[in-house]
């Protein structure tokens, strides 16, 4: 593919998430992606260590997905599904079910990770009101918690910046368990961290505070991806859950990261072997080849709230133009296929210790002060720059991108989370990469 010229006027899109001054004097731009590379505008080959955004799982530009959304966008562009339907919205919603933990098999469809929280947010009030318990509206999420952008993504939330700007137009009713990092007891921790369980007994203590009678949910990541990859400590997630069905509150876990085949299971309840009540997933769904978003539902909360509506009234007041769009719809099945066909959430599982033992290799790496992992996920700590936190993670960000690879970072924390279809050789690559980009900062 011959490469094009980099374009002049790179004002008019105001980026996301991005410092867009420093971006624009400075553009790193992608042209095309294939398998486990990115192909730059300036002609380069870049190694894509994080599946560009937790999401790529089945590699760039597999050629079934491709060949599914090309054949609907010819047939079908778009069909409505509010009082309309289209064979392929009920056929996604059956294998994205097939995956989902026994019992969640209600599937709601959304354009995002984020709308995917807010679905579930207010899936849980209505089931509270449908029960006859209506005043149980208070959502419990956790420090460090990232949820998307919605305001009720930013209000369960715990990332601060993402908050600060928005605080008075939070919601309202929101509390925050503590966050489960800590790098005196479990710095270099391979897989889940033995210490840690009774932080989430954090919640009876805010049960007592605000009564359960008051708290419709809880939503946690069950691993924490964006705020720099923070593992559940052994036994953390069933106490979480044994709380909640205690109190009759609703557990939801966010896996827009940790869903298909990230922790090497299709899910990460079944890695966990804990199941919530709601199940929120995105990007992965369909390989990210279109906007798409769901929550899985257990059959209780689905019931409750459709079965408490009358006969041909609209039981729940929520949904979106695109929901299950046929374009994304197509994308999703044939990416579940694929999923399937090459095995890959047991190729992650077999590859990743391999993946573990490579990242912890780093450990006398300069400037690392922890590596944790689970999965095909990792993140590695580094000591900030005095008086000037994040700076060094960026650079070295830079670095490996100049050196043909993309990571994600975030504060001083670099996290990874390739394609599944990744080999061993890249992943010698991916550490062998951040080893030199680390001494070559200071
Ligand atoms: C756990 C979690 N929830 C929600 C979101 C938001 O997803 P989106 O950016 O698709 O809205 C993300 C994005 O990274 C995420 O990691």
């Amino acid at each position: 593919m011959t490469s094009r010229p980099v374009i002049d006027d790179l004002s008019n899109f105001w980026m996301p998430f991005t410092a867009n001054r420093q971006f624009k004097s400075a553009p790193r731009l992608l042209e095309s992606a294939k398998g486990m590379y990115y192909r730059s505008t300036d002609g380069r080959d870049v190694l894509d260590a994080c599946a560009g955004l937790w999401c790529v799982n089945a590699g760039h530009g597999r050629d079934e997905i491709v060949a599914a959304v090309q054949k609907q966008a010819a047939t079908l562009d778009f069909a409505p599904t509010f009082q309309m339907g289209h064979p392929l919205a009920f056929e996604a919603a059956s294998k994205v079910a097939e995956l989902m933990p026994e019992g969640l098999d209600r599937v709601f469809f959304t354009n995002s990770g984020s709308e995917s929280v807010d679905t579930a947010l207010k899936i849980a009030l209505a089931y509270h009101r449908a029960r006859g318990e209506g005043q149980r509206t208070r959502l419990i999420g956790r420090e460090r918690g990232y949820h998307g952008v919605g305001f009720g993504g930013i209000s369960v939330g715990g990332i601060a910046p993402n908050r600060k700007t928005f605080s008075g137009a939070l919601l309202p009713s929101i509390d925050h368990l503590p966050h489960t990092h800590n790098l005196e007891h479990n710095a270099f921790s391979k897989g889940q961290p033995a210490w840690g369980a009774h932080l989430a007994d954090e919640l009876e203590r805010i049960v007592t505070l605000h009564d359960a009678s008051t708290i419709a949910a809880v939503i946690v990541e069950p691993v924490a991806g964006s705020t720099g990859v923070l593992i559940p400590p052994q036994g953390y997630l069933q106490k979480l859950r044994d709380i909640c069905t205690k109190h009759g509150i609703l557990l939801i876990f966010d896996e827009v990261i940790t869903g298909f085949g990230r922790l090497g299971a299709a899910t990460a309840s079944e890695y966990f072997g804990v199941k919530p009540d709601l199940l929120t997933m995105a990007k992965a769904i369909n390989n990210a080849s279109v906007p798409m978003g769901a929550v899985a539902a257990s059959r209780t909360v689905h019931d409750t709230i459709v079965n408490a509506g009358a006969q041909g009234a609209i039981e729940l007041f929520h949904g979106y133009t695109y929901s299950a769009h046929p374009l994304a719809a197509a994308a999703c099945v044939a990416t579940l296929d694929l999923y399937r066909s090459e095995g890959l959430f047991e190729r992650a599982a077999s590859i990743a210790p391999k993946f573990e033992a490579a990242v912890h290799a780093l450990r006398d790496a300069k400037y690392v002060k922890d590596i944790r992992n689970l999965g095909m996920v990792a993140g590695v700590e580094l000591e900030p720059r005095d008086g000037a936190p994040g700076a060094r993670a960026y650079e070295a960000f830079v670095k490996c991108f100049e050196a043909g690879m993309l990571i994600r970072f975030t504060g001083d924390i670099l996290a990874f989370s390739p394609p599944l279809i990744i080999d061993e050789a890249q992943i010698d690559q991916i550490f062998q990469t951040v080893r030199n980009a680390l001494a070559s900062i200071q």
